[in-house]
């Protein structure tokens, strides 16, 4: 059998995949099985922020395994100790303590958890095109219906759902048994969207004044990915919980929960835990990861590409918008597009799409440079045009 029909038979068929059998990648580039090369949009979904298997990540993988591959949370760990310090100085100035865990899901279950816990408070104001995760509590306050819906059993019905950038609508509905407010700074897979700066200011007033927990999402947004170490520092406002995971660990599977001093002693000894959370290995990974992305000035490079991208995209025609920031963009099509990612993909070209059917969703390595970004642009033109020749 080949990967396809034996991958299609043994795995719990969740994922409609891509028609791509990956076997290796290096940087921005992921090779298929009969050796075809492909330009890598989409980071592994979102992943692989300093790029595939990058050299100073295998390597910090490797020794850790060769001295000590997991002890759990009962002991004391060199690695670990490292990793804490390292996250917790780069992430928001009012930071204290992280929580490791090894999903994003995870991570904000463990977040609407600490919320309810240091709050007393049993409800949650949620956006409506916020993803969360797939676990019962991220998805009960995943605004997608159809997510919920499918798995009625869940706590929505305590949660409230707004659409974001609507101030007026949360502010209505803030009440003193509100324990959270969960969003992504920056949506993705609902449409790639951004609120103005005052509403992420009169977000952080409002449960400031309300005694809410505000939780910023940023398992996708987090280390680096829209051009700031974490989203929220493009408008200097800071989350009570912030939530990461994908681009956290350069690929190894890895969650966190960063919580500030008013919050970091809510749960008590006993209260919260994660067997595999904070392992020795996951460790190496988020501290190699976050030292290749300081020293490569990755942060800075996603803030300079994305600029790159709105040139390179604002000459076509059929591209109404790019939405988002850094490298996590939407690309608004005046057609579908799904045909277009599909003929992308012939050319050897991942990117992604989203809830909007007519976005593509760009979300590369923080790696990519402008010679791949123009290859991208020139793609899209072909792509655009064989699409409308076939319609
Ligand atoms: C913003 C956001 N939150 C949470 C999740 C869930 O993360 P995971 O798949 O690691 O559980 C995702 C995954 O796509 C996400 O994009």
């Amino acid at each position: 059998m080949s990967t396809r029909e034996t991958e299609d038979k043994y795995l719990v068929p969740t994922y409609t995949k891509m028609p791509l059998t990956v076997v290796k990648g290096e940087d921005v580039w992921v090779i298929d099985d009969k050796g075809n090369k492909y330009l890598d949009l989409y980071a592994g979904h979102a992943v692989c922020n300093i790029g595939h298997s990058h050299p100073k990540l295998v390597k910090a993988i490797t020794e850790q395994a060769k001295k000590l591959i997991f002890y759990s949370n009962a002991v004391y760990n060199d690695t670990r100790a490292e990793a804490a310090e390292m996250v917790v100085k780069n992430a928001y100035p009012h930071s204290a303590a992280v929580f490791f865990c090894n999903s994003g899901t995870e991570a904000n279950e463990t977040a609407l958890k600490i919320a309810r816990r240091a709050t007393g408070r049993p409800r949650v104001i949620a956006m409506e095109t916020g993803f969360h995760g797939r676990t019962i509590g991220a998805l009960s306050v995943t605004g997608k219906q159809k997510l919920r819906d499918d798995f009625p059993e869940n706590l929505s019905h305590i949660t409230d759902f707004v659409p974001l950038g609507d101030f007026d609508t949360l502010e209505a509905l803030m009440g003193p048994d509100v324990a959270a407010i969960i969003l992504e700074p920056v949506t993705s897979v609902g449409g790639v969207r951004i609120a103005s700066r005052k509403y992420y200011d009169s977000l952080r007033e409002l449960c400031v004044g309300n005694g809410t927990a505000l939780i910023f999402d940023e398992v996708q947004t987090g280390f680096g990915r829209t051009g700031a170490m974490f989203a929220g520092m493009h408008w200097d406002v800071e989350p009570d919980i912030c939530t990461s995971a994908k681009g956290a660990g350069g690929g190894f599977p890895v969650g966190m929960v960063i919580l500030n001093e008013a919050i970091a002693n809510a749960p008590a000894p006993g209260e919260h835990g994660c067997t595999f959370g904070g392992g020795p290995l996951a460790m190496a990974a988020v501290k190699a990861n976050l030292e290749v992305m300081l020293a490569e000035k990755l942060v800075e490079n996603a803030a300079a590409m994305e600029v790159v991208v709105r040139d390179a995209l604002g000459s076509i025609p059929e591209v109404l918008a790019v939405t988002g920031k850094g490298l996590l963009l939407g690309i608004e099509l005046e057609c579908p597009a799904k045909p277009v990612i599909e003929n992308l993909m012939e050319q050897k070209i991942i990117v992604g799409g989203c809830d909007r059917p007519n976005m593509i969703r760009l979300l590369p390595p923080l790696t990519v440079k402008e010679e791949h970004i123009k290859k991208f642009a020139s793609a899209l033109s072909s792509a655009l045009a064989a699409v409308k020749q076939s319609a």
